[in-house]
């Protein structure tokens, strides 16, 4: 971890580094940079109306930062495909080619509506690990999700029930269920693990928008989140669990196609749709390198 970092740290510009204790300072500097001028270039449409035209801004300023990037990057998850927004593809090379191969996640802008609406809660995500590692959901757009912070690991199990969970993880924090704080994305898919959570005694925190700010909180012991639970974006999911591993918390994740057609895309790609994946499956490596910033009105 950077020295003026540490973990769930946002610094006064909004940006947070984790796991820069694995890759050159240079790096780091490049990746913590490539998420700030994502950020500046999504901030000057804060509140404009127009969430392409942000995604867009935010793609191309973290492109042209990576691009001389001191590594061999290449990217395994790129942002865009279930929206059909501008996106760093899957597949592209990144970087001088000098320095180590790399897997890439990225997620330009997540929360592109939040922008569009001038909300908060929006972030430019990047995420390295080395080549090889990343978990490659190709063809599954959503994923359901578990994520808590350390205690939560050998406690949570995706296969339980939302009770369940709420209940184990208010039993391992030592305090009682109705002190237990869950985001979910605000969606109507998630009415009933709302309502369930809620009948459990749970505090449930809704937004509509960015999933990985508040896993991110989640995965952090001490956070003003305990639980992040509920189905959001594969690529998000990665990302996440990237974040996740670098502050020791808990993830696990399983594919979940939406519609029939995404179901079968899923299937026609080989996925295994029971699939508890876990850390392991997601990130195969402890040395990652995440870094996020804040989008802010300019
Ligand atoms: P984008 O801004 O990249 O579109 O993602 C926003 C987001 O809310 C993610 O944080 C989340 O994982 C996903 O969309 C959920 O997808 P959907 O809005 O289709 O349910």
């Amino acid at each position: 971890m950077s020295s003026n970092t540490t973990a769930g740290d946002i610094s006064a510009s909004g940006s947070t580094v984790l796991g820069a204790e694995h890759y050159s300072v240079e790096l780091v500097d490049a990746v913590r940079a490539a998420t700030k001028s994502a950020a500046l270039a999504a901030g000057a449409w804060f509140g404009r109306g127009d969430k392409n035209a942000a995604d867009e801004a935010a793609v191309a300023a973290m492109r042209a930062m990576l691009l001389p990037a001191p590594f061999a990057g290449f990217v395994v998850i790129g942002e865009g495909e279930k929206d059909e927004a501008p996106m760093l593809a899957n597949g592209e090379e990144l970087g001088s080619g000098r320095g180590p191969a790399c897997d890439i996640a990225v997620d330009p802008l997540d929360g592109t509506r939040l922008v569009q609406e001038g909300l908060p809660g929006s972030v430019c995500v990047i995420a390295l690990a080395p080549r090889g590692t990343l978990f490659d959901p190709r063809d599954v757009f959503y994923m359901d999700k578990l994520i808590s912070s350390a205690p939560a690991r050998g406690v949570l199990d995706l296969r339980a029930t939302a009770t369940e969970n709420v209940l184990r993880l208010a039993d391992a924090l030592g305090k009682p269920v109705t002190e237990v704080t869950v985001a979910v994305l605000d969606k109507p898919r998630h009415a009933a693990l709302v309502a369930e959570l809620r009948a459990a005694g749970a505090q449930v925190v809704l937004a509509g928008e960015g999933d990985v700010s508040a896993a991110i909180i989640a995965a952090t012991t001490g956070g003003d989140i305990d639980l992040a639970m509920g189905i959001g974006g594969t690529p998000e999911g990665v990302l996440t669990a990237c974040a996740v591993r670098a502050v020791n918390g808990f993830m696990e994740g399983r594919l979940a196609p939406q519609t029939d057609d995404q179901l079968r895309m899923a299937l026609a790609a080989g996925h295994d749709l029971d699939r508890v994946l876990t850390l392991d499956d997601l990130v195969a490596s402890t040395t990652v390198l995440f870094a996020s910033t804040r989008v802010q009105p300019n």
